[in-house]
């Protein structure tokens, strides 16, 4: 287990906006930084980070928390893979429990780094491989042939497979690795006899990073033309590399993507490794298949603006109009460039030069809808079934986009194209955008039955047992995070306080389990721990338990909104975190009010039951009295008037 001193020494020098901005794209809002939340499809950013509290929260789906809960939800990686990543990034030698070490680390862990382990090793294998005299000969001599430079080569580790069954299992053997790594990576596989042989054999390695650089999987292709065995040698899936999820080139294109606003999309390695060479770099692969949704939010955590660069060859572009769609679908910004035929980006760019290139780029960048109409046409001549059909197609892949104003603008573009009137394809538009969305949108038709329903009255449900106070409960934690440290009266701290209070007053119970638990932490915490430990923000930001991080994160972001309870009295109308001193002894006030409020209801439910026992019904005629008289005058307190 890894020690708390050195959670701690990670947790201080990590930086939230360094470690969420290695994924999205941030923007400076105030104190805070904006971006496009990666857990769920938004168009409008409501990311925000907060540099100087280390938290996150996104307004859009709530998922809230520090450095830490990022790189666990981000990367699926446990709490301590995530410590351990950090510990990796900011140069920090963790201290550990040894004795905890076999315990903690489960199998998914130890497969997940053994898996990392063999890729960075066969990275590395391969790259020395293209330096040996074999390397040089066939491999470094055939990406030079390419026009690859030495800078490119080594930007993305471009690498070599010997021509042999078992240069990189003897490799591995001799550096005492665990081959079941590198099988499990795809790279080696296992004969009858139990021994290994490379998978990779004679061919050029293309490695595929993720956002952080890491080598997941290879890509490896032929040197000479052999019908035997595929062009192109794919890692498998894993559980590192999720190919539907991945990008090639992602990795070298990420900034400038971001700076240009702009990425092209082209099919293979060699496409991306050209262009970036040539000083087009925000550029990335699908590798050969079509755009999956995963991708496209990969993309988006960037830029809204995709500009697909098309091979010469047809074949693949009707096919590739799904992926137009799809990106239309998910709100991005379509534009594409066809090639001359028998031309792919990578061998026009070698054609034109970088200049040329460049500027063939910009002047040959059309809409999708040109494009789509272009294509759609060319085979139609005057049939006008097939023109009917046509227009169909094109009014389908406008009804994908989400933004009404572009759909407009669209429209009226495909009638120019058209010829026809623009008023009736936004009704087509819209008839097909209803069609999508009847299931979800259509509303309930109003029956007598449902109106006398909606008339109704809802009768509050009675007060169950013993639960009131709520509200406060939920503001008391919020004041124990955003203010816990601070100077209530003479020397307590707002928390001695808080945790006073609830002690000395049975009535006070915590109920909801989340603060209750966070409570009786707090209650539990020793002297000696508080000697050199503060409770403040980060104690609870930087909790170990997932749900108080969260909790936390949530707390310290909201707007603060004013719940029922505390707008009951005008005096509350605005809480600021100075106003603590006042908050906490009114919200006691309240806290103590509601509870009471409860127990008073719930005495009066057991008073009903009690039947023929005199005792018993004086009892709880006295509590009630009891109960109501400090009731009382705590609203009196609070100004409140009792009915
Ligand atoms: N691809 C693949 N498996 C194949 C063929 C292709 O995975 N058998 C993927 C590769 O990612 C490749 C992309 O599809 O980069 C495009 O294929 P292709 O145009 O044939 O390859 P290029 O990258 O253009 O390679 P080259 O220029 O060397 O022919
Ligand atoms: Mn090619």
């Amino acid at each position: 287990m890894i020690q708390r001193r050195s959670i701690d020494e990670v947790l201080q020098a990590t930086s939230i906006e360094d470690v969420i901005g290695e994924y999205i794209s941030l923007k400076r809002r105030g104190a805070n930084l904006l971006g496009r939340c990666p857990f769920h499809d938004e168009k409008t950013p409501s990311f925000t980070v907060s540099p100087a509290k280390g938290i996150y929260k996104c307004f859009g789906c709530g998922k809230a928390g520090n450095s830490v809960s990022f790189l666990m939800e981000h990367n699926h990686l446990s709490f301590t893979e995530s410590i351990r990543m950090l510990a990796a990034k900011y140069g920090i030698t963790l201290e550990e429990d040894e004795k905890y070490d076999t315990e903690e680390y489960n199998e998914q862990q130890r497969k997940r780094e053994g898996l990392l382990l063999a890729l960075d090793y066969a990275t590395n294998f391969f790259k020395n491989q293209l330096k040996s005299e074999e390397g040089k000969a066939v491999a470094d001599s055939y990406f030079r042939e390419r026009g690859f430079s030495p800078q490119t080569i080594a930007d993305f580790d471009l690498g070599y497979s010997p021509k042999s069954w078992t240069a990189l299992t003897q490799s591995a053997t001799e550096g005492r690795f665990n081959l079941d790594h590198f099988e499990a990576a795809g790279l080696i596989k296992k004969r009858e006899d139990g021994t290994f042989f490379d998978l990779f054999r004679h061919r050029v390695i293309f490695p595929i990073h993720d956002l952080s650089g890491k080598v997941i999987a290879f890509g490896g292709r032929q040197l000479e033309k052999d019908d035997r065995s595929p062009k192109y040698l794919n890692s498998p899936e894993t559980d590192v590399y999720h190919k539907s999820h991945v990008l090639y080139g992602i990795f070298q294109a990420k900034k400038e993507i971001r700076l240009q606003n702009q990425c092209y999309l082209v099919e293979g390695y060699t496409d991306v490794i050209t262009l970036n060479q040539s000083e087009v770099k925000n550029v990335v692969a699908s590798s050969g298949t079509s755009l999956t949704e995963g991708q496209i939010r990969l993309i988006k955590r960037f830029t809204d603006n995709v500009t697909i660069l098309y091979d010469g060859d047809a074949a693949g572009i009707k096919a590739s109009l799904r992926g137009i769609d799809l990106l239309l679908e998910k709100g991005l910004n379509v534009r594409t460039v066809s090639f001359p035929e028998g031309e792919d980006p990578d061998s026009y760019c070698k054609k034109l030069g970088s200049e040329d290139f460049k500027k063939f780029l910009t002047e040959n960048e059309s809409d999708f809808i040109l494009f789509k109409a272009n294509l759609l046409f060319d085979s139609i001549g005057n049939d006008p079934i097939r023109k009917a059909e046509a227009v169909g197609e094109l009014l389908n892949s406008i009804s994908l986009i989400p933004d009404g104003l572009k759909r407009a603008t669209f429209a009226r573009e495909c009638s120019k194209l058209m010829d026809m009137d623009e008023k009736i394809l936004l009704i087509e538009i819209n008839k097909k955008r209803k069609g999508k969305s009847s299931t979800s949108s259509q509303s309930l038709p109003i029956t007598e039955e449902v109106r006398s329903l909606l008339d109704t009255p809802t009768e509050l449900p009675e007060k169950g047992s013993y639960s009131g106070g709520q509200e406060q409960e939920k503001n008391l934690v919020r004041l124990l995070i955003q203010s816990g440290e601070k100077k209530f009266m003479e020397d307590a701290t707002v928390i001695d306080f808080i945790i006073n209070e609830l002690r000395e007053d049975e009535a006070l119970q915590i109920e909801h389990p989340l603060y209750k638990k966070i409570i009786e932490e707090v209650q539990h915490i020793t002297e000696q721990y508080l000697a050199d430990h503060e409770i403040n923000e980060n104690f609870f930001i930087n909790h170990t338990d997932e749900e108080v991080r969260k909790l936390a994160a949530d707390m310290l972001t909201e707007h603060y909104e004013l719940s029922p309870a505390w707008a009951e009295n005008d005096l509350f109308i605005k809480t600021e975190k100075e106003n603590y001193v006042r908050d906490l002894q009114s919200l006691f006030l309240f806290l103590k009010k509601s509870k009471l409020e409860a127990l008073i209801q719930h005495n009066l439910e057991e008073l009903k039951t009690i039947e023929d026992n005199e005792e018993k019904i004086q009892e709880c005629l006295n509590y009630h009295a009891e109960l109501t008289s400090v009731r009382n005058s705590i609203s009196e307190i609070l100004g409140t008037v009792i009915s």
